[in-house]
């Protein structure tokens, strides 16, 4: 998966006096599949640019083309498409829906319940070691489990990109690394892109992108241009 922006700006509450600069004028290129770390200290900017990268949120000006396609001319409805065929998340919180059943929440990303897409949410859970939980209710997990269930649904679609913001920070260091290395295992034609302030957990990265005051400070490794 390519990306490259352009100058991207992002500033919050432009009424006020100044706004806040989340990203001041980001200039990035990536070419890659496997996890890229985004790092820095909290109120850095990772989740803004992890954000705009998955068109979630509208850079103020600036250009974010992925895989040559320029997502940040595109409307709500192209977007939404993009995200739920190419994309993938998992946050810190795992959103899981409470009244649904852990299959059930896999499979909320096709909006579709077959014998198919049954088969391949269960294949998922095994995979992730969690099949045996596939019909209990997600108040009835442990952190680390809902957290595989929330990687199971994101890995659904087969996206091209795994957008994860603090994926573990709200599990201990056990399943911290479990669901990091989980993750890891697929990257093989994926792009994993990980923001987090916990620099232990991206041992396996390629490359790391350092964010400071809304600006890349500096980018570690290969793969990674700017
Ligand atoms: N919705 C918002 N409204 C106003 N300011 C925001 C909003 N979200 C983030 N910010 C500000 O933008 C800056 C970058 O935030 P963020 O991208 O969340 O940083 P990080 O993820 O590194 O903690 C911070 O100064 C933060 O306070
Ligand atoms: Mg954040």
């Amino acid at each position: 998966m390519k990306y490259q922006l352009n100058n991207v700006n992002l500033v919050y509450e432009m009424d006020k006096e100044g706004g806040t600069a989340a990203l001041s004028d980001v200039s990035l290129g990536i070419n890659a599949k496997g996890i890229i770390g985004i790092l820095g200290p909290s109120g850095s900017g990772k989740s803004s640019l992890l954000y705009t990268m998955a068109g979630l949120k509208h850079p103020t000006s600036g250009q974010i083309l992925c895989n040559d396609r320029d997502i940040t001319s595109m409307g709500a409805s192209q977007l939404a498409t993009l995200r739920r065929e190419e994309f993938g998340f998992v946050f810190q919180q795992h959103f899981l829906i409470n009244y649904m059943t852990v299959l059930e929440n896999v499979l909320v990303p096709l909006n579709k319940n077959t014998i198919e897409t049954r088969k391949k949410a269960k294949y998922l859970l095994k995979r992730l070691g969690i099949e045996h939980h596939a019909n209990k209710y997600p108040h009835q997990l442990s952190g680390g489990q809902r957290q595989r269930v929330a990687i199971s649904r994101a890995l659904m679609n087969n996206p091209k990109v795994i957008f994860g913001d603090e994926p573990t920070a709200a599990l201990d260091k056990g399943s911290a690394s479990e669901v990091m290395e989980l993750l890891s295992e697929y990257t093989k034609d994926t792009l994993v892109i990980i923001v987090t302030h916990d620099a232990s957990i991206l041992e396996n990265a390629k490359s790391l992108i350092y964010v400071r005051d809304g600006r890349i400070e500096k980018v570690a490794k290969q793969e990674v241009t700017r």
